[in-house]
Parts: C-alpha cells; sequence; structure tokens
C-alpha cells in the first residue's frame, strides 16, 4: 500500500470519528488517553483542561472531568480486563447532566480483545432527553388527574350547594340562642371550604370555549394584578421591581390570565413571609411568543418539591392556609392557550416563574 493512501485513509478515519457528536476516547486499562475525537477535546476545554488535543500522558477522568481519582461507577476496568462492553449511567460527570456511558473493548485483527487492555469510551448526554420525557409524563399525570378531579368535584358540586342552601335557610330562621345555631354555623364555614376546593378543581379541570377567548395585553393584565396586590406588598415589606416594556399581547382569557399572575404572586408573598424582600416581574416579547417572569426573593423551592408543585393538592403550606391548587389550575389555564410554565428556583434564594404564550399579534 503506497504511503500517500494509508495516510488518506487514516484522514478520513480521523474526520468520520471527528464529525460524531459524541465525546469519544480510546484509553488503556490505567486510564491514560491514547485518542480522542473533537467531541471530548472540546468537552475537555470546557472543563478547564488546557490545550486543544495533547491529552497523551494524561488520565481521562483528569482531562474530562477535572477529577484526581476515578469516577465512582466507572466500569473501564471491568471492560479492560474482560471480554464484555460495559454500559451504565452516570450523573457526576458534569454538574445536573446525565450521560450515558458505554465502554467498548478494543478488538485486534484476529478479532480476538486488545492484548493492552485498550477501551473506546463514548460518552452520550442524555439529559435533553431525559427532561423531554419527564415534561411529557408530568403533562399526561395532569391531564389524567385533571379528567378524575374534574369527575369528582363535578359530582360533589350538586349534594354541597343542597348543604349549604339548606344550612343556610335554617339558620336564618333559627334563634342565635339556640344550641344548634354554632353547631349550624360550623357545616356551613365548612361547605364554604369545600365549595372552594370544588371550584378549584373544577377551575383545573374545566376546558374553556374558544369564544371566551380574544386579543389581550400580557403586561396589561399583570399590572392590574400588581395593583390589586399592592396593599399586601406593602403589608409584608415587599419591594417591587418591574420592568414591562412594550405590549405583549397573546389570545387568552383576560380573567384567566389575572387568576394565574394573582396566583404567582400570592405565592412569591407567602415565599417572602414576613421579613420583607423583592419581587421582580419581567415582560418580554420575542417574534413569537410573550414571556412574564415572575421573580422573589422568598424561601425558594427544595429540588424533590419541584416535579411536585403542579399537582393537584402539592402544598408545603399548614393545613387550613393552603389547597395546593393554585399552581395546577395555573398550569391547565396556561395549557389551553399553548403556552407553558417554567420555574427556576434555589433554596435559600428565591424563586422564578416564567409564563411563555404564543404571541398574538
Ligand atoms: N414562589 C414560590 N416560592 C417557594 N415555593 C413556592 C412558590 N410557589 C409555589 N411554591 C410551592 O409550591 C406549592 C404549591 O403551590 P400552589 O400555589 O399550587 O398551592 P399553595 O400556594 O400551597 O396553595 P393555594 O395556592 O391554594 O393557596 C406551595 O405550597 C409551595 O411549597
Ligand atoms: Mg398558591
Amino acid at each position: 500500500m503506497n504511503i500517500e493512501f494509508v495516510e488518506e485513509l487514516k484522514r478520513q478515519w480521523m474526520a468520520m470519528i471527528d464529525a460524531i457528536d459524541d465525546p469519544l476516547v480510546i484509553i488503556d486499562k490505567n486510564y491514560y488517553i491514547l485518542r480522542t475525537n473533537w467531541a471530548f477535546a472540546r468537552n475537555s476545554i470546557r472543563a478547564g483542561a488546557s490545550s486543544i488535543r495533547d491529552f497523551r500522558g494524561k488520565r481521562c477522568y483528569e482531562i474530562f472531568v477535572g477529577r484526581d481519582t476515578p469516577c465512582e461507577h466507572c466500569r473501564v476496568r471491568d471492560a479492560a480486563s474482560g471480554t464484555i462492553n460495559e454500559q451504565w449511567v452516570s450523573r457526576e460527570l458534569f454538574n445536573d447532566r446525565e450521560y450515558e456511558i458505554r465502554a467498548h473493548v478494543l478488538m485486534n485483527e484476529h478479532g480476538l480483545p486488545d492484548a493492552n487492555g485498550h477501551v473506546v469510551v463514548h460518552y452520550r448526554d442524555l439529559t435533553e432527553q431525559k427532561m423531554l420525557q419527564e415534561r411529557l409524563a408530568q403533562s399526561d399525570k395532569l391531564a389524567a388527574l385533571g379528567k378524575l378531579a374534574g369527575g369528582v368535584a363535578h359530582e360533589i358540586n350538586s349534594p354541597l350547594a343542597g348543604i349549604l342552601a339548606f344550612s343556610q335557610m335554617v339558620l336564618k330562621e333559627m334563634d342565635s340562642e339556640d344550641p344548634h345555631f354554632s353547631d349550624l354555623r360550623e357545616i356551613e364555614d365548612a361547605a364554604k371550604k369545600c365549595k372552594v376546593i370544588v371550584e378549584g378543581l373544577l377551575g383545573f379541570a374545566r376546558q374553556e370555549r374558544v369564544s371566551d377567548v380574544c386579543e389581550v395585553n400580557l403586561f396589561e393584565i399583570l399590572e392590574s394584578t400588581l395593583r390589586l396586590a399592592a396593599p399586601l406588598l406593602r403589608k409584608n415589606r415587599i419591594d417591587l421591581e418591574s420592568n414591562l416594556p412594550g405590549r405583549g399581547i397573546v389570545i387568552a382569557n383576560s380573567g384567566k390570565m389575572g387568576q394565574v399572575f394573582l396566583n404567582l404572586i400570592t405565592n412569591a408573598i407567602h415565599a417572602i413571609g414576613q421579613s420583607g424582600g423583592v419581587i421582580s416581574v419581567e415582560g418580554e416579547t420575542t417574534d413569537t411568543e410573550v414571556l412574564v417572569t415572575v421573580r422573589d426573593t422568598g424561601v425558594g423551592i427544595e429540588p424533590h418539591h419541584l416535579k411536585k408543585i403542579f399537582d393537584p393538592f402539592f402544598t408545603t403550606k399548614p393545613i387550613g392556609e393552603g389547597t395546593g391548587l393554585g399552581l395546577s389550575v395555573s398550569y391547565s389555564i396556561i395549557k389551553q392557550y399553548d403556552g407553558s410554565i417554567r420555574v427556576v428556583s434555589t433554596p435559600g434564594l428565591g424563586s422564578a416563574f416564567t409564563v411563555v404564550l404564543p404571541r398574538g399579534s
């Protein structure tokens, strides 16, 4: 074979390996790097490696992850000492990212495991795929819950209306000195509480009629909700910062969107509590979307609660204080307008809820 042909072949092989988006590296059984592709090099530079490609004499975990010791669940050694490819999932490589890692045993020209225990390691970033799956599962779960909750609430609504109406009727005719008067008041109060919950559930399950929507300015709705909340903000010593440039036109029902913003602002006020803080609202219009963010400097949300906050009845408020329906109702309203609601939160620092709706005009 002539040398130029071999060089050309080598160049083609490297070009092919470099075209692969996933990081690839060949290492020996002691984790020393022999060769990498571009994606591995790019990632390593991000992780703090200084030179682009000269990783020889370095170990994969030093370069790729910036560690002093092998990653905890690494199975490269198992692959290097055997004939079987290994595969595992790891969250310890980079912050908040999930990788599927495969260690392929390198074969020699006879189809046998390489005597030097060389292994090709392939890293596949699963983070976005997992997030998409979780989001789908979340919206499926909420759709099923909505149907169930709507059915139950509908059934309870009529007998409840009866309990309330009859107790109020009897109360009107009863002497307030009657020994049963206060018991009846208790029944009336309890029925009123149930009514709030049932109305919330119906709100969560209800599909709005198309005729109830029109072009509305989201920023204006938010401003009028903030005016409503102003006394509560003052009482809790909360400063308000607002940046709502221009108009945020969407197709929606202004009453429903007011309800969403009131839920978000009430939650933010509650998260800040008695010690004072800041709520900032921000609007943004892109070519296709209108975004509104409500940010607070409150207690924040624990990571293990983040997946549950949109579930009906999930609340961390004391019994009797919150129904846990505010966010689930808001979620179902926004879904009806083909929008989404995102949350970013850091415990101890605060939270930011962003409502995204398709732009109306
Ligand atoms: N801005 C926020 N900061 C911190 N936690 C929040 C925030 N918004 C919501 N949460 C968490 O999500 C939970 C659910 O919120 P949601 O609005 O659905 O119900 P709730 O506020 O508890 O009750 P309700 O809205 O019926 O008064 C809250 O109990 C709280 O734990
Ligand atoms: Mg709430």
